[in-house]
């Protein structure tokens, strides 16, 4: 298999499905600015994961290089990262998110109530999409899959900076950064609730 054959042709409905949950959030997040006045997240990315990083990924994990295994197997083909001001404001999302139409979530991961060792905070959830199309094995309607991280500002910026050193090898002091981004990523949390009781006094001084 080629490698810049994995999605066997999907590449675009990946595309549009990723276009589709961006326009849904879009709606939420307006409707939600109607009644409230809260912006409920600051930015969003979403990507479909280029193919060299799928057929690396299925290499990483044992996996045949066949579009089977990139879009039925792997479930991040499809990834939309949420970023939130505060961390209430990713509990709505989350709710909105539960309510989308012909959507299953299939795993979910609260690594901000669990922060992984090194100090990895997000919530993690993995949506299954039934689509009004046929899908890479034949089913149709077809199933697709969506991985939604959805983080504070803080966390995001420390999962980037954390990122950076999972690619340099052989780095000196390695054990003392791995430390000190523990202990960052400890006091970013502690300011992610600081900053949500700021802006309660602020809200209940007006
Ligand atoms: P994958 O094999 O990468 O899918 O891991 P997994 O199935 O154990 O999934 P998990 O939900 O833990 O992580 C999926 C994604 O979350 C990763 O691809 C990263 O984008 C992000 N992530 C998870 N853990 C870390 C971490 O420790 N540091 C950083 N920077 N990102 C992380
Ligand atoms: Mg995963």
């Amino acid at each position: 298999m080629e490698q810049s054959d994995i999605y066997g042709g999907f590449r675009p409905v990946l595309e549009q499905i990723k276009e589709t949950f961006e326009q849904r959030i879009s709606d939420y997040t307006a409707e939600e600015y109607e009644k409230t006045g809260i912006k409920i997240y600051e930015h969003l990315i979403a990507r479909v994961k280029s193919e060299e990083s799928a057929a690396e990924k299925c290499i990483r994990k044992g996996l045949p290089q066949t579009p089977h295994s990139a879009l039925k197997v792997l479930t991040d083909s499809i990834g939309i990262r949420i970023v939130c001001s505060f961390i209430d404001d990713i509990y709505a999302n989350i709710e909105k998110i539960r309510a989308f139409p012909d959507c299953r979530i299939i795993e979910e991961k609260d690594y901000i109530l669990h922060a992984k060792p090194n100090g990895y905070r997000s919530y993690h959830m993995i949506l299954e999409y039934t689509a009004p199309f046929a899908d890479e094995d034949g089913n149709d309607p077809g199933t697709f899959y969506i991985e939604i991280q959805l983080r504070t500002i803080e966390m995001d910026s420390w999962a980037s900076l954390e990122h950076k050193l999972k690619y340099k090898k052989n780095i000196a002091n390695q054990e003392l950064i791995v430390a000190e981004l523990k202990r960052c990523a400890d006091e970013l949390a502690s300011c992610d609730l600081s900053m949500t009781t700021i802006r309660d006094l602020i809200e209940h001084a007006e």
